[in-house]
C-alpha cells in the first residue's frame, strides 16, 4: 500500500513535487498523530504549535510548548513542560525548526548568518541532549 509506505510524502506535497507549504515539522505532527502518538508541539512562534494541534488527529491530548532551540534554556523549559504534561520524556524528537533567508550569500550581514547556522546546525546537540 503506498500510503503506509509513504506516509509523509502526502503531508508534505512530495507527490506534487512543491514543499508542502505547511512546514515539515507540522506534517510530521499530522503522519505522527494519525499513527497514534501523543504530541508536544513545540516552536518558537507558539501561535503556529497550537495552530497545528488544531489539526491533529483527536484520540490523544497533544499540547503545544514554546521553544527557542536557540537557548538551552528554553529547550530545558520546553522539556520540563513535555515531561510534566505527559507524564514520561519524549520517546522520539523530530527537529524541524529552521530558518531559510532569501539573501545573495554576498549580501549576508553577520546577524543573519549566525541565526542560519545556529539555528539549522548547532541547536541540534542542545536538543538530542536534552532528551538522552
Ligand atoms: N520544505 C522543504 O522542502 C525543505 C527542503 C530542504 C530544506 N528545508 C529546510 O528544512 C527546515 C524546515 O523547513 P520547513 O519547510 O519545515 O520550514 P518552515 O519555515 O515551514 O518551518 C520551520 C519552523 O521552525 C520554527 N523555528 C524557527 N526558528 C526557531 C527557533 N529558534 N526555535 C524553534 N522553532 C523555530 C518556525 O517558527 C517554523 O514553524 C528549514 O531549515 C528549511 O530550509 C526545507
Amino acid at each position: 500500500m503506498k500510503d503506509r509506505e509513504y506516509p509523509l510524502n502526502d503531508a508534505l506535497g512530495l507527490e506534487r513535487k512543491r514543499g508542502g507549504g505547511s512546514g515539515i515539522g507540522r506534517a510530521c505532527c499530522q503522519v505522527l498523530a494519525r499513527e497514534g502518538a501523543r504530541l508536544v508541539v513545540a516552536d518558537i512562534n507558539l501561535q503556529a504549535a497550537k495552530h497545528t494541534l488544531t489539526l491533529l488527529s483527536v484520540g490523544q491530548q497533544h499540547v503545544a510548548v514554546v521553544m527557542d532551540v536557540r537557548d538551552r534554556r528554553s529547550v530545558e523549559d520546553a522539556m520540563k513542560a513535555a515531561q510534566d504534561q505527559c507524564g514520561a520524556p519524549p520517546s522520539l524528537l523530530v527537529n524541524s525548526a529552521g530558518v531559510l533567508t532569501m539573501v545573495p550569500f554576498l549580501e549576508t550581514d553577520d546577524d543573519t548568518w549566525q541565526k542560519i547556522i545556529d539555528v539549522n546546525l548547532t541547536v541540534s546537540s542542545k536538543l538530542w541532549q536534552s532528551v538522552e
